[in-house]
């Protein structure tokens, strides 16, 4: 066993993109795929995103070329044996992430991390039926992994600190920043952030009192650019903890509490109208356009990439 092995389970879009950063970091990276389908895909997928990277001019054909040979795209479970560092990115189902651990332990060795990329789930559900749960750990990568610095690492109660450690510094070996949750806690942090602004704007434009377009403008034409320099706990440092704390007193009952906004949500749903993938969600997104805002998003990652 060699700490520069890393396995990836899954090859959806999280796995193939949290592969290519173990790969561009020189590791040898097994990447399991079961379904046939699915694994004709990848390379395809991976031409994809390191071609993104190669025009952004933040790698070279040279260095794509290796890393693409260092990755194994297999269909072989056994092949993950010789892996250090297990990472887990298939389907957020709870049964088969735990069924998964259990098949991986008899496999691979007592020492072998074993993380999972969950969106949603306690470390502790997940590691429930494994022998050795203080190698198990959540690496919550976000989308796209190749291109947001941030991992989200949320130790379970049996989880050893040799583990977090490691865990910690390979994040790091690999260009990314993590984060350490001191207890689990439901969304982690990022997600509990963004549903919390999510809960806001959908009440905005359900109350009446402005459409998406003037929602998502206040948002680019203010916060957005401040949060990516400073959080929101700088930004009340630099406000005045006096003034946050009276507008905070006067604002936060204010503040959407239930569920009635997701009304709009469901609406957009049932009518077939889901998003970008599918052409309409709150505005129109023809090919271009999304092609336009994905490669603007990218750059912004990427001009984020060093702290
Ligand atoms: N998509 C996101 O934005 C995002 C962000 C952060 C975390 N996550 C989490 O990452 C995980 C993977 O999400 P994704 O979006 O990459 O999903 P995905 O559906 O794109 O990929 C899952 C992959 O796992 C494979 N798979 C399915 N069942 C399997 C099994 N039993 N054993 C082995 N492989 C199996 C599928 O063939 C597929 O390639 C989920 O837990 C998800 O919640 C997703």
């Amino acid at each position: 066993m060699s700490e520069k092995i890393v396995g990836i389970v899954g090859g959806g879009l999280m796995g193939v993109g949290i592969a290519i950063k173990f790969a561009l970091t020189g590791y040898k990276t097994v990447l399991y795929e079961a379904f046939p389908a699915r694994r004709t895909e990848i390379p395809a997928a991976m031409q994809e995103i390191l071609g993104e990277l190669i025009e952004e001019n933040v790698l070279s054909p040279e260095k794509s070329t290796a890393a693409v040979a260092r990755i194994l795209l297999t269909a072989d479970f056994a092949a993950l044996k010789d892996a250090a560092i297990i990472i887990e990115a298939i389907p957020e189902v709870l049964p088969l992430k735990q069924e998964l651990y259990q098949k991986l332990e008899a496999l691979v060795s007592p020492s072998a991390l074993i993380a999972s990329n969950t969106s949603g789930f306690m470390p502790d559900v997940l590691s429930a039926k494994m022998a050795h749960r203080g190698r198990f750990l959540i690496t919550h990568f976000w989308n796209p992994p190749h291109a947001v610095r941030l991992v989200e690492v949320v130790p379970g109660s049996a989880t050893t600190q040799a583990y977090v450690d490691l865990t910690m510094k390979v994040m790091r070996e690999i260009g990314s920043e993590p984060v350490l949750l001191r207890t689990p806690l439901p969304g982690f942090i990022g997600n509990r952030l963004q549903y919390a602004v999510l809960r806001e704007a959908l009440h905005i434009v359900h109350s009446g009192a402005a459409d998406a377009a003037t929602v998502d403008t206040v948002m680019k034409a203010s916060l957005g650019p401040r949060y990516s320099v400073m959080g929101p706990l700088e930004a009340a440092d630099f406000g005045g903890l006096e003034t946050f704390l009276k507008i905070s007193t006067h604002l936060m009952p204010e503040l959407a509490k239930d569920e009635g906004m997701l009304e709009l949500l469901r609406q957009h749903v049932d009518k077939g109208e889901k998003g970008a993938a599918t052409g309409r969600g709150f505005y129109e997104w023809p090919e271009a356009k999304k092609r336009a805002i994905r490669k603007k998003r990218l750059q912004q990652y990427l001009r984020n990439r060093t702290p």
